[in-house]
């Protein structure tokens, strides 16, 4: 392995160097203004599979933005391994806040800024990079390799997820490495083994044909307005318990066990507290904010909209109004369930006088993988040899929807080897990756497959 850290060390600044060439496309998948560039972006991905020595290099089309697929599959009896990443990012809004252009990679103090750096172009690279110096330095690489990257991530997987269900063969493997998950802590190095599922819906409250003076007809017309505030007021109580009949029916509970193993990880809550600035945490009575975010579902509108939010004031009756709202799910929740469950709610408590559509946008299931797996062992040992000490095993209270279809469909564990950071920014504005993290990963992985092979 020496001659394999000694190449990845001698090529640090080639690596920044191509991770910027990719950061600077801007490749947001949901912008179908963007779909040009999202493409591009898939494009580069091919060429630098082909360059480091992948075969079967392709771009597949899925209805929705392509998938990469490249392979190396010459270690015999050695398992095979599907390395899962995103070339999709997250949109730019709101672009005032960055302190440098997105899509203009800038490095200050050990870190680069831009978006998609920690989620994920630049995480995903750590493999390619570990992948190239173990196949230059070895002329062979300790394990089978498949590549599967998707341009869909932050959209939902709509086209990914049914893609992996239909060609199990090609994608078969016995495990999947991700890097698209973040640390405890900044000095905490950290393996992610579970991840909650998602159900995200949108509801729309139709009111009169057309926008009214309040004057004219206020007292006369229900606001549509007014009902979506009602209505949300309505989908938690005061302790944050979810109101929706049988949304908790199959949430699998914490063991007095699990409790204990989240309990030693440590409490952060006033740090957190601290560096969100907020007067106090919140969330479902009668758990630790890591039983919450780990262990519990949640409910939270994202956004909400109609009627006038200009400069100054304009008495208005709007005609429609609506809010996004997401759920983060646990074993054994189903998004497609909860959906279900969600719609009748909201009918049952929307108010007299409007109507509202429910428009379900995208889910995901919950994924837990044993912690006493190979692979994750196996993990563990990568971790400590390249950043010198114990990595600490943890859940995360995000989601990689396409997680639970590998688990589904493929039978194969994802191994969430995360090289972000808490503060990276994914999603805001200065979204950013440690250049330590980003090069010590490289070696990480390198050492990962390594072990893998031992199997
Ligand atoms: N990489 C993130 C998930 C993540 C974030 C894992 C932080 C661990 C720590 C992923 O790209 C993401 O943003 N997922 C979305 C899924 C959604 C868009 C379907 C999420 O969790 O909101
Ligand atoms: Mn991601
Ligand atoms: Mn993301």
């Amino acid at each position: 392995m020496e001659n394999v850290v000694k190449f990845i060390n001698d090529n640090e600044k080639r690596y920044v160097d191509e991770m910027i060439e990719w950061l600077k496309i801007e490749s947001i998948s949901s912008d179908s203004t963007k779909n040009d560039d999202t493409r591009k972006a898939a494009e580069w991905c091919v060429d630098k599979l082909k360059a480091i020595g992948i075969e079967n290099v392709k771009l597949i089309e899925t209805g929705g933005h392509p998938v990469v697929y490249g392979d190396w599959l010459h270690a015999k009896g050695k398992p095979t391994i599907l390395v899962y990443g995103h070339y999709d990012v997250q949109p730019v809004d709101p672009i005032d806040l960055w302190d440098s252009p997105p899509f203009e990679p800038t490095i200050k103090d050990g870190k680069i800024y831009a978006r998609g750096t920690s989620d994920d172009k630049g995480q995903l690279l750590t493999h390619v990079f570990a992948l190239e110096a173990l196949l230059k330095e070895n002329g062979e690489l300790p394990v089978n390799v498949k590549f599967f990257i998707e341009g869909e991530e932050e959209a939902g997987s709509e086209h990914t997820a049914p893609f992996v269900e239909q060609n199990t063969e090609m994608l078969k493997c016995d495990a999947v490495t991700v890097s698209d998950t973040a640390w405890h802590s900044a000095k905490i190095p950290t393996i992610v083994y579970a991840l909650r599922g998602l159900c995200y819906m949108e509801f729309k409250v139709k009111g009169p044909k057309r926008d009214l003076h309040s004057g004219m007809y206020g007292g006369m017309v229900q606001n549509p307005l007014n009902a979506v505030g009602k209505i949300i007021a309505k989908l938690q109580d005061e302790n944050g318990v979810v109101q929706i009949p049988g949304f908790y029916d199959d949430v699998v509970p914490l063991s007095d066990d699990e409790k204990k193993e989240f309990a030693a990880i440590g409490n952060h809550d006033e740090e957190l507290k601290k560096d969100l600035e907020l007067p106090g945490l919140w969330g479902e009575k009668g758990y630790t904010s890591l039983e919450r975010n780990w262990g519990r579902p949640s409910m939270d509108v994202n956004g909400v909209y109609g009627g006038f939010d200009g400069e100054g004031a304009k008495t208005v009756i709007a005609s429609y109004g609506g809010f996004k709202v997401s759920s983060r799910l646990v074993a054994n929740q189903k998004p497609d369930k909860i959906k279900e469950l969600f719609e009748k709610y909201v009918n049952s408590v929307c108010p007299p006088g409007v109507t509202v559509e429910a428009e379900y946008h995208h889910g995901g299931e919950p994924v837990l993988v044993p912690i006493d797996n190979f692979f994750i062992k196996s993990a563990v040992v990568a971790f400590e040899k390249a950043f010198g000490k114990k990595p600490a095993l943890v859940r995360e209270g995000a989601s990689i929807p396409i997680t639970a279809t590998f688990v589904d469909a493929l039978k194969a564990p994802p191994i969430m080897v995360g090289f972000g950071l808490p503060d990276d920014q994914i999603h805001s504005p200065n979204e950013k990756l440690n250049l330590d993290n980003f090069h010590k990963g490289i070696i990480c992985n390198a050492h990962l497959y390594m072990e893998f092979a031992k199997r």
